[in-house]
């Protein structure tokens, strides 16, 4: 009786939360009024390349986990969507002062910095322009590696095209630089992790030298840039400044995928022992539906005779 109480009160919870998930999805905000002084403020930071990018960074730091990548309110906590029409409709002022108050679950940002906030505007108007990929410029990097008086530097150099058919150096450009090395899966950045291009279209970082490479001290060094003005482009080169990692045998040499010859020998081991105690399993139960006939058969001979 209690169990199927149990069961009663655990399937009408699973139903109310399926639909309180529904609904969550359903519901919009109420209306948020704004006071016609505060939505009357005009923005005071210009819609520069710099503005959306620092936009860019705030949005990414403080508000994508809500309102997601995209803006739409597709976050990890239902929020609102900043691309629709309504929202566009509103001036700066209006969006301005939401962000600085919050409301409910939108925290208010009160303690930043004011410019930032006008930034993070910029951006969010940003968010909704159609961009035509085709629209985008094209940009290249070359890496330049320097060892000279044991300091390791790395310089990254972007350069576009003109329309005159000149190539050009890129100027302000942000360019992520990474480190991909043979050991630790994933990208380890190096110090700084991010900076702009000079006039030149050149930026340097200091090396970080006590990064793992390969067998032969090997790294893979990726730099790269996202920009809203140009296509995403990336330049990955091997550099041995690494220093060489004296596990490889057993992290690659003897790996997984390799071929015979080189499989370790904790799974060889334990390779041929499950499948070993798989068969005799197998001749186990075999043995035992045997004997249940035999036992079967003996019992019919009995009762016949
Ligand atoms: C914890 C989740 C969360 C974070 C973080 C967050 N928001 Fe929100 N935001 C919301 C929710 C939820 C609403 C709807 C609030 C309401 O209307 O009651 C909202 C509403 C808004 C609105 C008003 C939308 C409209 O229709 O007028 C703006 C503008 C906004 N957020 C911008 C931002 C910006 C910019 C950031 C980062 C600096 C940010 N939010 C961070 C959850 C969040």
């Amino acid at each position: 009786m209690k169990m199927k109480r149990n069961i009663l009160v655990t399937a009408a919870l699973g139903v109310a939360f399926l639909y309180s998930g529904l609904l969550a999805n359903a519901q919009d905000f109420a209306p948020w009024p704004v006071p016609d002084e505060a939505a009357a403020v005009e923005n005071p930071v210009a819609l520069t390349k710099e503005s959306l990018q620092a936009g860019k960074s705030l949005f990414d730091l403080q508000c994508k986990a809500c309102h997601g990548e995209s803006g739409k309110g597709d976050g990890l906590i239902k929020s609102a969507n900043l691309t629709t029409p309504e929202f566009l409709a509103q001036t700066d002022g209006a969006i301005h002062y939401k962000i600085y108050h919050g409301r409910g679950v939108m925290p208010g940002f009160s303690t930043l910095p004011d410019e930032q906030l006008w930034d993070v505007i910029n951006y969010v108007r940003s968010l909704s322009m159609v961009r035509d990929s085709a629209d985008l410029k094209d940009a290249t990097i070359s890496l330049y590696f320097n060892d000279a008086e044991g300091q390791r530097e790395l310089t990254a150099k972007v350069e576009e095209t003109n329309a005159e058919g000149e190539v050009v150096p890129v100027a302000g450009m942000k360019v992520n630089f990474a480190v991909q090395t043979h050991f630790v899966l994933g990208q380890l950045p190096v110090v700084p992790a991010d900076h702009y291009t000079n006039e030149n279209g050149m930026v340097t970082v200091v090396f970080n030298d006590t990064l793992i490479g390969d067998g032969e001290g090997m790294l893979q060094v990726v730099a790269s840039i996202q920009d809203m003005e140009y296509k995403p482009a990336q330049v990955t080169e091997a550099v041995g400044w690494g220093v060489p990692n004296p596990q490889d045998y057993w992290t690659e040499r003897r790996a997984l995928w390799k071929n015979n010859d080189y499989v370790p020998i904790w799974l060889l081991i334990s390779f041929t022992g499950s499948a070993l105690a798989i068969w005799l399993t197998i001749v186990y139960v075999a043995l035992l539906v045997r004997k249940i006939k035999l036992e079967g058969d003996r019992y019919e001979n009995d009762v016949n005779t």
